[in-house]
């Protein structure tokens, strides 16, 4: 479905290479400052095109509000927004339309609709991204008012991790890759310059922080905060595998090391990722989202057209070496996203909240 969310939902809509992407929000409280420059900035940040290290499409992907703001304030109507495409070059894909693109969307739209928009994989594309990128930028309007900040940068490129020790989210906000770490920097786009010379592309993994959340956020049993991220992040293009905290880690671990101690009514550690029981517990929340290597890569490659022929094709077009770069952006924007909506739902958890709200 292209509806998200439980109490705030967005709506999204658009193609590739379609006239324009959009959004509508609904649920967002009225009052709230609306930051436009914020959000154009927030989608400056996703935007291809900036640098070698990024699909060299260009776009302006200038945002125009069409309701639900007045007089520099959110009214508690729909708010929707859209995007005009203005680079799409469709006849890049036109020789390739009837040949699948190994791992990407093709094959499978084409078997479960029967139709494929073949340019630029149409609604399949992170392009649609456009619109997490949209909906976050306005969930983090709603946290900014709590103090609760969503920080996300690239923690490993391929086999290439940072040590955790030197996270600064300041350096990370004006690298060209948004590396988390100032030591890593040159090694990554190293990596990244000699994967795009060697005409493939790579894997990568997004760290992302919260700070400043409130205990309480998640609702059990089956909109756990925990199970939430997990769906509001597989859910982005070419994401293959979410960990909270420790994550996999943990199944390594003995409890005993697992466990983080409580002393002075606080968490020594935080293997839990700051969430226990699908609930927040008032620590950092940490989350890794990994994603696999761009599937668009200009080597020749085995695979099948529409008729089943067996077929050898060589791709055109512009592509990203590696999405995470630019998809650290969407997740930051999907977390941002579920914790506004996990924020609202838990103004109605407790009658003590309620009693607050409607005392005359
Ligand atoms: C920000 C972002 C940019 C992407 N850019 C490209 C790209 O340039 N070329 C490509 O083949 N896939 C790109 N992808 C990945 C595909 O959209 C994705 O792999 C495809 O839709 C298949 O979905 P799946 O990987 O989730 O199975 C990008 C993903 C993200 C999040």
């Amino acid at each position: 479905m292209n509806t998200f969310g439980t109490r705030l939902k967005f709506t999204s809509f658009g193609e590739s290479h379609g006239k324009a992407l959009g959004c509508v929000i609904d649920g967002i409280p009225a009052g709230i400052k609306f930051d436009e420059n914020f959000l154009q900035n927030e989608l400056e940040l996703r935007k291809p095109g900036k640098n070698k290290f990024l699909s060299p499409r260009k776009e302006n992907d200038e945002v125009e509000i069409l309701s639900g703001v007045f007089q520099g304030y959110t009214t508690g109507t729909p708010i929707s927004a859209v995007v005009f495409n203005k680079d799409a070059r469709s006849k890049d894909y036109e020789e390739l339309k009837d040949v699948f693109r190994l791992s990407h969307a093709d094959f499978t739209y084409f078997y479960k609709y029967g139709i494929h928009d073949y340019r630029g994989g149409g609604r399949s594309s992170a392009r649609e991204s456009i619109n997490k990128v949209i909906a976050g930028a306005i969930a983090a309007m709603l946290l900014k008012e709590f103090d609760i900040e969503v920080f996300s940068g690239i923690c490993s490129i391929g086999t290439k991790n940072i040590d955790f020790k030197n996270i600064d989210f300041e350096f990370c906000k004006t690298s060209e890759i948004f590396c988390l770490d100032p030591n890593y920097e040159e090694e990554f786009k190293k990596e990244l310059l000699n994967v795009k010379k060697a005409k493939d592309s790579i894997g990568a993994s997004v760290y992302t922080c919260v700070k400043n959340v409130p205990i309480g956020l998640g609702e059990v049993l089956y909109d756990k905060l925990d199970s939430k991220l997990a769906h509001a992040l597989m859910g982005i293009n070419g994401v293959k595998a979410v960990e909270i905290g420790s994550g996999v880690k943990a199944s390594h671990m003995r409890g005993s090391s697992y466990n983080d101690i409580l002393k002075d009514k606080k968490f020594l550690s935080n293997n839990s990722g700051g969430i226990l029981g699908g609930i927040s517990n008032g620590s950092l929340i940490e989350i890794k989202t990994h994603f696999k290597p761009t599937p668009s890569i200009f080597i020749p490659q085995e695979s099948m057209d529409k008729k089943g022929n067996n077929v050898r094709y060589i791709l055109k077009g512009r592509h990203d070496p590696c999405i995470a770069i630019r998809g650290s952006v969407v997740v930051n924007a999907m977390v941002r996203f579920i914790l506004a909506d996990l924020l609202l739902l838990n103004a109605s958890s407790r009658l003590d909240y309620l009693k607050k709200i409607y005392t005359f």
